[in-house]
C-alpha cells in the first residue's frame, strides 16, 4: 500500500453519504425501501464503480461488492437506512468499514475472497420489522409476513415489492463462509471503560407489539370524568406498566419501550377516543422476552377492563436472542490483541443484520465507541480512526483464518 490512506478513504465514503436524506433540523431520515435509501445505495454503487468492483444485487434489493466472482466468500456487511431523524453512523460506518476492508484487500493485491454486503431496511421504523431484507435472504421470513407488514405510508410490503420489482420468492443467500459486521456500540460501556474496541458475544432479541386502544371520543367540556372512556389515560397506564415490567427484571438486562403513541382524533377539546402504540421488548434471554410479553399483555388486559377500553394487541415481529460464534470471538480477540489497544468482550443490546446469519455460518461483530453512547439520534458520532482500527482487526482476523 504505497500512498493509500485508510483514514482519508473512510472519511471520503462517510462524507459522500453525509447530505443524503438530511433533515432540516439536523440528523437524517433514510427509511428502508424508500427513495432516500435508494440514493444511499446509488452513492455506494458509484464508489464501487470507480474501484472497478463486481457489483451485484439480489432479488430483494440488497447490494454486494467484490473484487472478483467467488462461490465462497467472507461477507462483511451492514445497512444504509436509518430511523426517523436518526444519526449518520448507525449502519453507515459498518458499510464504510466493509468498503475500506475491500479496498485494503485490493491495495494489498490479496486474493482473500471478500464481499461487502449492504442490506435494505435494517431499521424497524418503516415496517415495525427490523433487519427486514437480511431476514428475507436467510430464511427468517414467512409468506404471511408479506401481507402482515405495512409501511408508514399505508402500503403493504407486498405492494411495495411489486412496485419496486423485487421478488416475493424467499431466496436464501449462498456461499457465505463467515459473516462480520462493524457497528457503533450505541451504548456507553466502551467510552466509560476507555476501550477502543468491543468484541461482541451475543445480540439481544425482541418482541414488537402493536396495540390499538378504542375508547370514546366525546366533548372534553361536557363529559363528566366518571363516565369517560379515555384511550390515552389507558395508554398512559400501559406506558408505565411496560417500564415497570422491564425494570423489575432481577438481572437488569430487560428493556421495554413505548416509542410510538398516536392519538385520535388529536384535538384539545375532544377526549382521546383512539390510541395506537408500539411496544419494543428486548433481552439477551429469550425466556425473559417471553415473560415480559406475558406480563405486558396481562397488564393491558387489566388496565383496559377497568377503563372500559377495547384493546387489540398484535405481535408484529420478533427476533430471538443469539449467541455469536466462539471461534470468531476468540479470533477477533486475538487479532485485537495484536494492535495493543484496550478492548473488551460485550453483549449487544441493539439488533443487527448479524443476528440473521448466526445460525447459517460463523458470525462475529466488532463494536467501536460512539460519543456519549448516543444513538438513534442526530447527535450520533464516532471516531473514524476507531473504524479504521476495527476494519484492520477484521482484516487481520480474516487473513489469519483464510
Ligand atoms: C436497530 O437498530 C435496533 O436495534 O432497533
Ligand atoms: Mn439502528
Ligand atoms: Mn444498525
Ligand atoms: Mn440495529
Amino acid at each position: 500500500m504505497t500512498d493509500f490512506d485508510p483514514l482519508a478513504y473512510i472519511t471520503m465514503i462517510m462524507e459522500t453519504f453525509y447530505p443524503i436524506g438530511a433533515d432540516p433540523t439536523g440528523g437524517v431520515t433514510r427509511l428502508g425501501y424508500s427513495e432516500v435509501e435508494d440514493e444511499m445505495h446509488a452513492a455506494a454503487t458509484a464508489i464501487a464503480e470507480a474501484e472497478g468492483y463486481v457489483i451485484e444485487t439480489d432479488p430483494v434489493g440488497n447490494l454486494y461488492f467484490s473484487l472478483a466472482p467467488s462461490d465462497e466468500y467472507y461477507l462483511v456487511a451492514s445497512h444504509l437506512d436509518s430511523v426517523k431523524n436518526g444519526g449518520r453512523f448507525d449502519g453507515i460506518i459498518g458499510v464504510a468499514s466493509g468498503m475500506l476492508l475491500l479496498k485494503m484487500v485490493k491495495e494489498e493485491g490479496s486474493d482473500l475472497p471478500v464481499k461487502v454486503g449492504i442490506f435494505r431496511c435494517e431499521e424497524s421504523t418503516n415496517f415495525m420489522k427490523a433487519t427486514l431484507a437480511s431476514s428475507l435472504i436467510t430464511g427468517k421470513f414467512n409468506e404471511s409476513d408479506f401481507t402482515a407488514l405495512t409501511a408508514r405510508d399505508g402500503r403493504t410490503l407486498k405492494e411495495i415489492f411489486e412496485q419496486r420489482g423485487h421478488s416475493l420468492e424467499l431466496n436464501q443467500i449462498q456461499g457465505v463462509k463467515e459473516y462480520l459486521e462493524l457497528h457503533i456500540e450505541q451504548g456507553r460501556m466502551l467510552e466509560a471503560n476507555n476501550q477502543r474496541i468491543g468484541v461482541v458475544t451475543s445480540i439481544a432479541g425482541n418482541n414488537r407489539l402493536k396495540v390499538h386502544l378504542e375508547g370514546l371520543a366525546e366533548h372534553s367540556g361536557a363529559t363528566p370524568m366518571i363516565i369517560r372512556q379515555d384511550a390515552l389515560c389507558a395508554a398512559a397506564e400501559i406506558v408505565l406498566a411496560v417500564e415497570k415490567i422491564a425494570k423489575d427484571d432481577p438481572m437488569r438486562t430487560s428493556v421495554g419501550t413505548v416509542g410510538v403513541l398516536e392519538i385520535t382524533p388529536g384535538s384539545m377539546n375532544v377526549i382521546p377516543g383512539g390510541v395506537d402504540m408500539a411496544i419494543d421488548l428486548r433481552d439477551g434471554d429469550n425466556a425473559r422476552i417471553a415473560h415480559m410479553r406475558t406480563e405486558v399483555e396481562a397488564a393491558i388486559g387489566q388496565i383496559c377492563e377497568a377503563r372500559s377500553i377495547q384493546a387489540d394487541v398484535r405481535l408484529v415481529s420478533s427476533s430471538p436472542a443469539v449467541t455469536l460464534d466462539q471461534n470468531v470471538i476468540r479470533g477477533l480477540v486475538k487479532a485485537t490483541e495484536q494492535f495493543k489497544v484496550p478492548f473488551q468482550e460485550m453483549p449487544s443490546g441493539a439488533g443487527h443484520d448479524a443476528m440473521n446469519f448466526a445460525d447459517l455460518c460463523p458470525t462475529g461483530m466488532v463494536f467501536i465507541p460512539c460519543a456519549g453512547g448516543i444513538s438513534h439520534n442526530p447527535e450520533e458520532s464516532a471516531d473514524y480512526a476507531d473504524a479504521v482500527l476495527g476494519t484492520r482487526i477484521m482484516l487481520k482476523y480474516l487473513a489469519e483464518i483464510a
